[in-house]
């Protein structure tokens, strides 16, 4: 009985989250990065492997603890994290929770960028990042996933912003969030969110990430069927 109910209604679901930033070098000592703690991808991974389902979180540098009981793996920037979702891949629901850096440095020193007295400051060149979430959701059946869903963080102009990205990006659903300073999104436990998909938008109220997740997580199950 105690198997039965951990079993949980995403049993033989296969998911893959990404979550946290990314780091791009500009050197061996220095990167670009940003503000995204992965709390929020986290949790959604955690709440996805509590229903059940068989979860690869694929995560860049975070100093939040890996949830139990769902395999990690470990990335530094946007390429890697890319390969990693690739080699994860088929899945059967892909959410991209991670703040991937849309740029990487092009002129990344292998050695560690010295100052000289009296030279200009360096200049860093910056090349686009591929787009995990679009290259998933525009992949060729049978590796595109039933189900993928992408996050839109902004700070104006939330719900026009997050339209346009399910429309450009070909995921199934957005959530919208506001990480404006005043929301304390980034870092902070809370999260005011919207769900947009084909049909439209659902405003959640403002509730913990952990929360959040856990609604995600069972909205997710009931788009596959299993609940
Ligand atoms: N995303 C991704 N790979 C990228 C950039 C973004 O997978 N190289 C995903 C994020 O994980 C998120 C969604 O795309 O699910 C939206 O990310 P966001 O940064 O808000 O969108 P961008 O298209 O990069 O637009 P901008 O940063 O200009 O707002
Ligand atoms: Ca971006």
């Amino acid at each position: 009985i105690e198997t039965l109910l951990c079993d949980g209604p995403l049993k033989g679901v296969k998911a893959v989250v990404t979550s946290g930033p990314t780091h791009e070098a500009i050197d061996p000592v220095r990167f670009i990065a940003n503000r995204s703690s992965g709390k929020q991808g986290h949790a959604i991974a955690a709440a996805l492997a509590a229903l059940g389902a068989e979860v690869t979180l694929v995560s860049g540098p975070v100093t939040i603890p890996d949830p139990p009981g769902l395999r990690v793996i470990r990335v530094e920037s946007a390429l890697q994290m890319l390969g990693a979702v690739r080699g994860a891949l088929p899945a059967d629901v892909v959410v991209c929770a991670a703040a991937v850096a849309d740029w990487s440095v092009a002129n990344r020193a292998t050695e560690k960028r010295k100052k000289k007295v009296g030279d200009p400051p360096p200049t860093i060149e910056l090349t686009p990042n591929p787009d995990i979430l679009m290259t998933v959701s525009k992949a060729e059946a049978p590796v595109r996933p039933r189900l993928v869903v992408g996050f839109a963080a902004e700070t104006e102009r939330l719900l026009e912003h997050a339209a346009d990205k399910l429309a450009r990006k070909g995921c199934d659903w957005i959530v919208a969030n506001d990480v404006s300073e005043a929301t304390g999104t980034f870092g902070g436990d809370s999260n005011t969110v919207h769900i947009i998909d084909g049909a439209g938008t659902e405003s959640w109220p403002a509730m913990g990430k952990d929360e959040v997740a856990r609604n995600l997580a069972e909205r997710i199950a009931k788009a596959l069927g299993k609940m």
